[in-house]
């Protein structure tokens, strides 16, 4: 089987010959402490062997839980935010047909809804809304268990899915992902006797995909997860530790980045596809490299376009506002389908000269041209192909970011499995909307706008 390849020549040529080479034992060091749990963070790497170390027994109970809610659903609702979500959504997108989930396919997989990651009242009354009536069951997924806009949601949803089931019957389609022992959502999901997954103490939101997290809405939405974990498992092969610096694609990405930053001045990575369906493999990596560097007042900013959509409204910008940037392509070398550009007799749009070729070849000449150009223009350019886009491939690509975003991070000397930020704004919501607890920030808040004023 193939690897997804990386190439990074029309990023390298940006910098002085032997640059990337120099970052070596930087990548090299990083690589090792993640191995030897000697590194900032330590207490959070148990994404590291994840792959490897997923038992067949364990795959087929979350196989079995997606079973039982896919006989017994028409619509799955995962509620979640941030590295409770973003895996699942990535995957689920990628793979799944970008129409048939409007309406009940023939493949008769329920539809996923991701919900709990905002705190939208038209969104939320519009869910339980088209809810109405449907046979739909709930994935209530929370490391915590105490997540406001997850916590919101799923109270909407226990209600909903018990005065249109019944207790008894929503019993078995409501399932809780979260902490073994801690939080709210663990305490509901043992006192109402669901089914629950444990995610693990040592697996970080972001890192968490290869968890129940992602692959119980992945295995619901009828997807192979073996296949997704056996490719996470070639890439955890493939990019370990004794693997040469020149072979290992991650260190290689981490390398690269790393020398864009410090040495270009390139201080926003955008992540760019062109295929639609991976705009959210693109914001769950934002998420993974934003929650991961975005520290100390440092770290790649991680940006995102979906070509070729964009270029008609970034494409000015990326060619040539400021030159802070470099680019990352994901290219899918082989579509799944087939289909041609076709003849018009009256040929007013001029484009006959296409027709025949495949839809593919076009778009292929237009990531390649927007590569050439956007290095014209000062922009560094790295290339990430996978061959196909199916569960084995995402599985590799998953692997492969989160270990360069491992390796990157401590290049970069912060710890990258910590979030100390996210924390800023839950307080100051919960110091404004007088939560117990609270007393002194709420104090100190109102006083602060008060004398804005
Ligand atoms: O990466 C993270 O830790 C966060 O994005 C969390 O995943 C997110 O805040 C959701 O947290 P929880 O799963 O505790 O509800």
């Amino acid at each position: 089987m193939k690897n997804i390849s990386l190439d990074i020549t029309k990023a390298a040529q940006f910098l002085n010959a032997g640059t990337v080479e120099a970052y070596e034992p930087k990548a090299k060091a990083a690589r090792e402490a993640l191995e030897n749990a000697t590194c900032a963070g330590n207490d959070f790497l148990g994404w590291l062997h994840l792959p490897s170390s997923l038992t067949p027994e364990f795959i087929a109970e979350v196989q079995a839980c997606a079973g039982t809610l896919r006989a017994k659903c028409e619509v799955v609702v995962v509620a979640g935010i941030g590295g409770s979500y973003l895996g699942a959504r990535a995957v689920i997108d990628a793979l799944g047909n970008a129409f048939t989930w409007l309406v009940n396919d023939d493949r008769k997989n329920p539809n996923i809804l991701f919900a709990g990651n905002n705190i939208g009242e038209d969104y939320l009354a519009e869910l339980t809304d088209y809810l109405k009536g449907k046979k739909f069951g709930v994935i209530n997924i929370s490391k915590s268990g105490t997540t406001t806009e997850t916590a919101l949601t799923f109270r909407l949803l226990k209600k909903q899915c018990e005065a249109q089931r019944g207790k008894e019957e929503a019993r078995e389609v409501i399932v809780a992902i979260t902490d073994a022992k801690r939080g709210a959502a663990r305490t509901c999901a043992d006192k109402e006797g669901y089914k629950s997954f444990i995610i693990p103490d040592n697996v970080g939101g972001r890192f968490s995909v290869l968890t129940p997290v992602g692959l119980l809405p992945i295995a619901c939405a009828g997807f192979d997860i073996n296949k997704l974990v056996e490719g996470a498992r070639d890439m955890e092969k493939a990019t370990a530790p004794d693997v040469p610096f020149a072979e290992n694609i991650a260190a290689q990405y981490a390398a690269i980045r790393q020398a864009l930053y410090t040495q270009t001045g390139k201080k926003i990575e955008i992540i760019a596809n062109f295929q639609p369906k991976l705009h959210y493999i693109a914001e769950w990596w934002k998420q993974l490299y934003g929650e991961s560097e975005g520290k100390d007042h440092k770290g790649i900013f991680p940006a995102a376009c979906d070509f070729t959509t964009d270029l008609h409204s970034m494409g000015q910008w990326i060619q040539e506002g400021e030159r802070s940037i470099f680019e990352t392509v994901i290219s899918i070398e082989t579509p799944n389908s087939h289909l041609d550009f076709p003849f018009d007799e009256e040929n007013l749009d001029g484009l006959n000269f296409l027709a025949g070729k495949r839809v593919d070849e076009v778009n292929k000449m237009a990531e390649l041209g927007t590569r050439l150009a956007h290095v014209d223009g000062g922009v560094p350019n790295i290339r990430i192909s996978l061959p196909k886009l199916n569960e084995y491939y995402i599985g590799q690509l998953i692997y492969f970011f989160e270990i360069a975003c491992g390796i990157s991070g401590l290049m970069e000397e912060v710890n990258p499995f910590n979030q100390p930020g996210v924390e800023a704004y839950k307080k100051n919501m919960f110091a404004l909307l007088d939560k117990p607890g609270y007393e002194a920030e709420s104090k100190a808040i109102k006083e602060r706008l008060a004398n804005e004023k």
